[in-house]
């Protein structure tokens, strides 16, 4: 049946590979059909593109490192349909974490019943998430119906296949983390007082031991699947993090407990036919991305892209893509891991007290200024340190300065009195001065490397490419003093350098639109660019045609409007 229905989805072009039983239930063939495709924000074979980020754990408010998962996914989301992605072939994830003792003991700090803690707290992620214009389709909550009935026919599925065993378990458990630990994870600090204290050595997070009577997943037996996976190297992006995966996949695998005792944690989804045991919250929270797909159909399935923190990606590359080869499906195509950010150089953590919040930025900087400011300083191969005397200096010197004072100079009425997008005189490109000859190289080259960059998911990459050459173009107005220009009596000079000018800023906001969305078409709208001419094709309407003959003809500027209010620090 299984292998039916992924057969079905793959064409000979299209398949990647597939997980096809053989002989007994344990007997497990790989066949590579073809791998066209690793990591990639094209479209799926299938012509839908599915991408999620984690879901978020309600124990606490969004923070701005929340956020930058749903970014990264959103902005890979829009990039695809300025590719021409239909809105209905696109299925975008997210949601929240609800269920486990974590969450069990904030509902109890805060005086409250779990399912209305969870409520209001999911609804604070939601709400932040329509306030950043993060265009997401499905919103997956754990407590929800369509969610459970999904964990248990998964979790049936593993214990029919023979997935799965009753053990004794005793160990190192981490709930801050709700993660089983090795004695190898664990190790001992020092505590102000003097006090000792056994913590993860991966979070710092204070663990306890546990010995209970668990539902054990056989994990061990899927290492050299596992391998398999990993064995294209770009399944998993940065590089650091997909060398990282490969090194705890060729360690020993040890079997993964997948349920607690239900007098331990009440907090969840019991197992099917068995409500002594609650299914483990980390198996219950990867589900949902199935959940989202509409599982038990998996016609959607899998994930072209999962995006998710370095905290998280054990869960992902190994625990993740074992149970779904264990059910006979495929694992995510692809992963994107990013990094954390910091606050003024430290964690940040609520007993800290410097958790930056959201929707506070948002209501300083606006909702594209907070997309801009982390994806523009995100980088996901290393931290990144948020501070907010630089926050405000970007985006004043960035979005006002650069972009906003190049677009209100070239389209004032005093220099642009008809209001045009003025033509470009083809015999001016020969005589520039050299700020000029070095844009238009600049813009020749500029869409072909921001979709590079794009592609692979380094917005902050792409972001500087465009802000370069607006800063270019700006050195060349200065050089090219358009308002001595003004003064000659043919205007050919001048409309050739507002045009110039002109067609960078379009070209800057046809490829900050994955970015800052409003503000680009703000930008694109006071330049009088119609809609169906904003997608990835257009940027080459302009410098990277050979003969540049677009660039001959006028049009009329919309409405003029301020791009970017300078921010006081
Ligand atoms: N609930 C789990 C995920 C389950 S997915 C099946 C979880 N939740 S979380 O709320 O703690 O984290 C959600 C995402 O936010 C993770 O990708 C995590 O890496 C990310 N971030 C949490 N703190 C962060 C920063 N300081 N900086 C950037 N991202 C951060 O883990």
């Amino acid at each position: 049946m299984i292998r039916q229905i992924m057969f079905s989805r793959m064409t000979a072009q299209t398949a990647r590979f597939s997980f096809v039983k053989c002989g007994s239930r344990n007997k497990r063939k790989m066949i590579v059909t073809q791998c066209i495709r690793s990591i990639s924000s094209e479209t799926s074979s299938d012509g839908h593109f599915f991408i999620t980020t984690p879901i978020f754990y309600v124990n606490a408010e969004p923070h701005i490192g929340h956020l930058y998962s749903a970014l990264l996914a959103d902005a890979a989301c829009r990039f695809q349909q300025l590719h021409g992605l239909p809105v209905n072939s696109l299925l975008f994830s997210t949601g929240t974490d609800e269920h486990g003792l974590k969450i069990e003991q904030a509902a109890v700090a805060n005086g409250s019943d779990p399912l209305q803690f969870c409520n209001k707290v999911s609804h604070k992620f939601r709400y932040l998430f329509d306030l950043a214009n993060i265009s997401y389709t499905q919103y997956v909550r754990t407590v929800e119906e369509r969610h459970k009935c999904a964990v248990k026919h998964f979790f049936s599925k593993l214990m029919d296949r023979g997935h799965i065993y009753l053990g004794d378990y005793s160990g190192w458990y981490c709930v801050s983390d709700e993660t089983f630990l090795t004695e190898a994870q664990v190790h001992e600090i020092t505590l102000p007082s003097s006090e000792k204290r056994l913590v993860s050595a991966e979070s710092g997070h204070p663990v306890e031991w546990n010995t209970e009577n668990n539902y054990m997943f056989k994990l061990s037996q899927f290492q050299s699947d596992l391998q398999y996976w990993l064995k294209d190297d770009k399944r998993v992006q940065p590089k650091r993090f997909h060398q990282q995966l490969q090194r705890w996949v060729n360690e020993d695998l040890q079997d993964l407990s997948v349920s607690r005792p239900s007098y331990r944690v009440s907090w969840g989804i019991p197992v099917p036919g068995d409500t002594l045991h609650t299914i483990y919250v980390w198996v219950d929270a990867l589900i949902n991305y199935l959940t989202a797909a509409g599982y038990p159909n998996t016609e959607l399935w899998p994930p072209d892209v999962q995006v998710l923190g370095k905290d998280i990606l054990r869960f992902h590359g190994v625990y993740w893509p074992a149970l779904l080869i264990g059910i006979g499906l495929e694992p995510p195509r692809s992963l994107l891991c990013h990094s954390h950010w910091t606050v003024e150089g430290e964690k940040m953590s609520k007993s800290l007290g410097n958790v930056v919040c959201p929707q506070d930025c948002i209501k300083r900087y606006s909702a594209d200024g907070l997309r801009y400011l982390l994806l523009r300083g995100g980088t996901p191969h290393s931290d990144s340190n948020w501070s907010e005397a630089h926050a405000v200096h970007i985006l004043n010197v960035e979005l006002a300065d650069a972009l906003g004072n190049l677009l209100s100079r070239c389209t004032a009425p005093s220099l642009n009195p008809n209001q045009l997008m003025p033509p470009l005189d083809q015999q001016y490109l020969k005589k520039m001065p050299l700020a000029g000859q070095k844009l238009v190289e600049q813009l020749v080259e500029l869409p072909c490397i921001i979709e590079k960059h794009y592609h692979d998911f380094n917005f902050y990459h792409g972001i500087e490419v465009a802000m370069a050459a607006v800063r270019q173009a700006n050195a060349f107005v200065q050089e090219e003093k358009p308002w001595e220009l003004k003064n000659l009596p043919d205007s050919n000079h001048l409309d050739s350098v507002l045009r110039v000018a002109l067609e960078t800023v379009r070209m800057v906001g046809i490829a900050l639109q994955p970015v800052v969305p409003t503000l680009a078409s703000q930008l694109l709208d006071s330049l009088g660019v119609p809609v169906h001419h904003r997608a990835w094709v257009n940027l080459k309407d302009g410098f990277s045609n050979a003969q540049y003959d677009n660039l001959s003809s006028s049009f009329n500027l919309g409405p003029r409007k301020k791009l970017f209010t300078k921010i006081k620090l």
